[in-house]
């Protein structure tokens, strides 16, 4: 097999396969290195796939229980069958993941299975069952993304204490769940459990949940969680987390510890850089261990760079493929960018939590003046007809030019709607330019248009 290539990406997630297939479109010869079988990194084989799955599988559960009634749809008899439920979750991960392997096939892509490491400039040796394989490369790229963060105290086992990727696991509904940190991971998964029938206690040591999110966003999707039936303990630090018996006991500091059947850990990502041979040959890495790179992905090594969840930035999978496009782009063509400005996030929750650009704390804080336009879902025809009317979409524009700044969204099909306001920002639009924008009725995306109208004083449905 050959081993020379312009560019060899240890790490097929996002960041990593995306990156390889565009080098190999713009006609390079490009090797790919995983350690595990299955390409598509955690998003695709413990992360963000597999969730999904589980969120929309439980939303279904959860609705024939609840809210069919209500729709004249009688459900007697209502049984979960979880065993079903996790096989369909698996199947839907064995074929994305199938589907990447026949992408880099297709664009003749070499793959490498094997814990990369790079041994020099222009080196990577790949650790294979087989023995050590040495890779020449024109370029390396690092798109090895990050792993959970462990908390002092809290030593999952596997089992009953677990990160995400046990919780996407768990082979019957725990009676009593609590969930370390109220972030993305957290207020997603703790909802696939609660929608199941869990009793579920978020433990969250800030006074609020989904940092980094809009603060007024982030209180008014607290209200609703509280109604679904969550139990939140916030401003809480939990400080140890241990099995007793066939149950847990979560320590909480200055609280009454918390008695349940399982523990999920939930308080972040911490890059994957170590083992990779960065300090030998002289890629430097911040103190939070991630790699530092320039404006063109380049690390402290020349010809070496990285993207993806092991830089700076959020842990997004989609922001790590346009850094891993952007970079590779800029490699061979002379141009590559990414627009920070304009990288939406969504929490899939129910109701969906999605944004893009500033938060209204961030524009306040830098004294930007602003122009704001708020409509709340349930005076849109088309959430009512879905009999989902809980949120709103808020639209921040600047007060002299009217230039979009962050538009975020609480409600139905959020995830699915920040798409619009994301390519409204690429575009440099106003808000004004999304309000005289035609919106087919009745949508769900005519919330947008009334917030926008809103920002301009002339929302006509509020
Ligand atoms: P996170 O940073 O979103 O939330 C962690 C939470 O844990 C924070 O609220 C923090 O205050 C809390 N915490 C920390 N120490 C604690 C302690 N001792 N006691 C109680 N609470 C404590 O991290 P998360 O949810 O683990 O997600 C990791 C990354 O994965 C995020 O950067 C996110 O962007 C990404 N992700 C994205 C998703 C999406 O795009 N839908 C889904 C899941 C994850």
């Amino acid at each position: 097999m050959q081993t020379k290539f312009d560019l060899v990406v240890i790490g097929a997630g996002p960041g990593g396969y995306v990156a390889a297939i565009r080098a190999a479109q713009l006609g390079w010869n490009v090797a790919c290195i995983d350690k595990n079988a299955a390409l598509g990194g955690t998003c695709l084989r413990v992360g963000c796939i597999p969730s999904k799955a589980m969120l929309e599988s439980s939303e279904k559960y959860h609705e024939a229980k609840h809210s069919l009634a209500e729709h004249g749809v009688r459900v007697d008899d209502l049984q979960l069958d979880l065993a079903v439920m996790l096989k369909r979750k698996d199947r839907v991960v064995s074929t994305l993941t199938k589907g990447v392997e026949s992408l880099l096939k297709k664009n003749k892509v070499a793959r490498f299975q094997g814990h990369g490491r790079i041994a020099g400039a222009g080196l990577v040796v790949v650790e294979t069952e087989e023995g050590a394989q040495e890779l020449s490369a024109e370029h390396i790229l690092i798109a090895t993304g990050s792993s959970v963060a462990p908390l002092e105290g809290v030593e999952p086992d596997g089992d009953r204490i677990g990160t995400s990727t046990e919780a996407l696991e768990y082979q019957e509904v725990p009676e009593r769940l609590v969930v370390i940190g109220a972030g993305y991971i957290g207020m997603e998964l703790g909802s696939v459990w609660q929608r199941l029938g869990s009793q579920v206690t978020m433990v969250e040591y800030l006074d609020r949940i989904l940092p980094g999110t809009d603060t007024e966003i982030a209180a008014e999707a607290l209200k609703i969680f509280k109604k679904q039936g969550f139990d939140f303990r916030l401003g809480s630090k939990v400080t140890g987390a241990r099995v007793e018996g066939d149950g847990c006991t979560v320590e909480c500091e200055g609280d009454e510890p918390i008695h349940c059947d399982r523990v999920l850990l939930a308080v972040g990502r911490v890059p994957n850089t170590s083992g990779l041979g960065l300090d030998e040959v002289g890629v430097e890495t911040d103190k939070r261990g991630r790699v530092t790179v320039n404006e063109h992905y380049e690390t402290t090594l020349s010809g070496v760079y990285a993207v993806g969840d092991c830089i700076a930035g959020p842990m997004l999978a989609h922001k790590a493929e346009k850094e891993g496009i952007a970079c590779v782009e800029h490699l061979v063509t002379g141009y590559g960018h990414v627009n920070y400005d304009a990288i939406p996030a969504v929490v899939y929750t129910h109701p969906e939590i999605a944004a893009v650009g500033r938060t209204e704390d961030e524009l306040q804080e830098s004294g930007v003046p602003l122009n704001k336009g708020v409509f709340p879902f349930r005076g849109n025809g088309r959430a009512r007809t879905l009999g989902d009317v809980d949120g709103m979409v808020k639209v921040l524009s600047h007060a002299k030019t009217d230039r979009l700044l962050g538009v975020h969204i609480l409600g139905p099909r959020a995830g699915d709607l920040i798409a619009e306001a994301a390519v409204a920002m690429e575009f440099g639009a106003s808000s004004e330019d999304l309000a005289r924008t035609c919106h087919a009725h009745p949508t769900l995306a005519e919330a947008l248009k009334e917030a926008a109208l809103a920002a301009g004083g002339r929302a006509i449905h509020a």
